[in-house]
């Protein structure tokens, strides 16, 4: 195992996109940011500097950062964000994880333009469970505004309306030539007829989920949020905000061609307002004649933005590799059963002049971020007064949303209440939760992700949850393993996950606009027994409020 070292200089970027000009925040002067490469068991050590006007902070998606909750990243949970001028190291060891993560920007709306890939390759002498490639190959999804981003989400949270939508999609930075001024802008990808590529895929678009397919080519995937899978072959790639899949692409068609690569909305919502644009890339074979160069692309038929059935058939097909490298059985015994809706509601509030603003919630709590001190180094000082241990484990109201009555009859699921909650759980529990959409002001899919812990995902399906019918459907043998669950539209999942790290671990919508409107929670999960179980000091380093 190695020591990795890079050095992250944030700053700001005048560039042009979509016939505009647009200063945006990025890392080391490009966008994505640079691509951090590792393998199984190295220690990484980044070093960012501050040199934009933004207070910022960096979170290592999917990293269980193992006793090391101080460099997990998001502002005002695990530090304090640095500041213009300051500086701060992020250090964490990569254990027990391989395939792709990622890394973005964790305060404000600031990871539309910061982020970037981190991939996770076996540690030497080890190989993939899968033949090896001829070449890795990242593909980021983003989007491109042609605004301030940060402007934009303090005006949504003002408000309370969300965001405009994105101008573009893009794919490694790029939104393509369906996009104006941006022929030259399409990420292109050339292939050896015969040979087999790691399609790196992550989904760093904020708020949008997205289909994914290249024209004549089916993928094989064989990982989702670092977890190796059984190998499934797809035409279609389904991928929510957060998520990451591996995927293999062979190159067996005809060189006399070039193939589109597509990426356009999955709209779980129909009612809520969705860019129908569309990013593409380019694949050309090598050995192509001068004839195959000059005939048109092909371009794949993407599913309609509409599509559930076909994302839903997506999501919930993957399955684990069992005895593959990494694999983790699922937990038998349940210390702790919890009920949890999720979705938008209304804030309550007496003056109707500034009312009705959307506000989302978890079981009826709108999270709030703390505004002196992280909740970490409340938890680590025992400050009193920064957040309360009191999330509940089933909502405050009874539920069923599929009942218009008892909808109606219920408004304390509809109005949230503003908190800073937490859940407290002892070091080593198992956890289950059952994430329902209440789908009070719409029925839309929430990709939830959880900080610090992968979780199996252990059934899912549409309506309301109902045990007597439902437990039987739970998949203790070979169920995905993720830390970014998309919860099908109008339905629900059941996860569980072995609460085996201290810390404090924020649990949240990856729709970035529904994390500052409130849909968020915590996980403070106390000592173990043990130095090797218990929360060490904050590095020296630590940015302060
Ligand atoms: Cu990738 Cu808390 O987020």
């Amino acid at each position: 195992a190695s020591i990795v070292e890079h050095t992250f200089n944030v700053q700001n970027l005048t560039v042009s996109r979509l016939c505009k000009r647009q200063v945006i925040t990025v890392v080391n002067g490009s966008l994505p940011g640079p691509t951090i490469r590792v393998k199984e068991g190295d220690s990484l050590v980044i070093h960012v500097l501050n040199h934009s006007p933004h207070n910022i902070t960096i979170h290592w998606h999917g990293i269980f950062h193992k006793l090391t909750v101080w460099a997990d990243g998001p502002s005002m949970i695990t530090q304090c964000p640095i500041q213009p001028g300051q500086r701060y190291a992020y250090r964490f060891n990569i254990t027990g994880q391989e395939g792709t993560l990622w890394w973005h920007a964790h305060a404000s709306f600031l990871r539309a333009t910061v982020y970037g890939a981190l991939v996770i390759r076996p540690k030497s002498g080890h190989s993939y469970p899968f033949p090896k490639p001829h070449k890795e190959v990242p593909i980021l999804f983003g989007e491109w505004w042609n605004t301030d981003v940060v402007a934009l989400e303090e005006a949504a949270i003002a408000t309370g309306v969300p965001p405009n939508n994105s101008d573009a999609y893009t794919i490694n930075g790029r939104p393509g030539n369906l996009y104006p001024c941006s022929k030259d802008r399409m990420f292109s990808l050339n292939v050896v007829k015969g040979k087999r590529y790691l399609l790196r895929i992550i989904n760093a678009a904020m708020n949008i989920q997205l289909f994914f397919k290249i024209a004549n080519h089916r993928l094989t995937v064989v990982a989702a949020d670092a977890v190796y899978t059984a190998p499934y072959v797809t035409d279609v790639i389904v991928i929510a905000p957060g998520q990451t899949i591996d995927a293999l692409l062979f190159a067996d068609q005809s060189v006399d061609t070039s193939y589109y690569m597509a990426a356009h909305p999955y709209a779980s919502a129909p009612a809520v307002p969705f860019p129908n644009t569309t990013t593409r890339g380019v694949i050309h074979y090598g050995g192509a004649s001068k004839t195959g160069r000059s005939k048109p692309v092909l371009m794949p038929k993407l599913p309609s933005f509409f599509d559930t059935l076909t994302a839903y058939r997506f999501y919930s097909n993957l399955t684990a590799l069992v005895n593959g490298p990494h694999w983790v059985p699922v937990p038998r015994y349940v210390d702790e059963e919890m009920l949890v809706t999720i979705g938008l509601g209304l804030e309550a509030c007496a003056d109707n002049t500034t009312c009705p603003k959307f506000s989302a919630s978890m079981s009826n709590h709108s999270f709030v971020l703390p505004k002196k001190l992280s909740i970490l180094e409340a938890v680590f000082h025992d400050v009193k007064g920064i957040f309360t241990a009191d999330f509940p484990d089933q909502p405050p109201v009874k539920f069923d949303y599929t009942n218009p009555n008892v909808t109606q009859t219920n408004p304390g699921l509809l109005f949230t209440q503003k908190s800073t909650s937490a859940k407290i759980l002892k070091f080593n529990t198992t956890v289950e939760v059952v994430l329902q959409n209440h789908a009070l002001i719409a029925a839309e899919s929430h990709p939830m992700h959880l900080h610090g812990f992968n979780f199996h995902v252990l059934a899912q399906g549409f309506g309301n949850y109902d045990p007597s019918r439902d437990r039987s459907k739970l998949n203790l043998v070979d169920p995905q393993s993720r830390n970014t669950l998309a919860v099908p539209v109008g339905g629900w999942a059941v996860i569980r996950f072995t609460a085996n790290n201290p810390g404090a671990w924020i649990f949240h919508c990856h729709i970035d606009v529904h994390l500052p409107f409130g849909l968020g929670m915590i996980f403070v999960v106390k000592n173990g027994p043990t130095k090797s179980t218990t929360l060490p000091p904050p590095p020296p380093d630590l940015p302060k409020c």
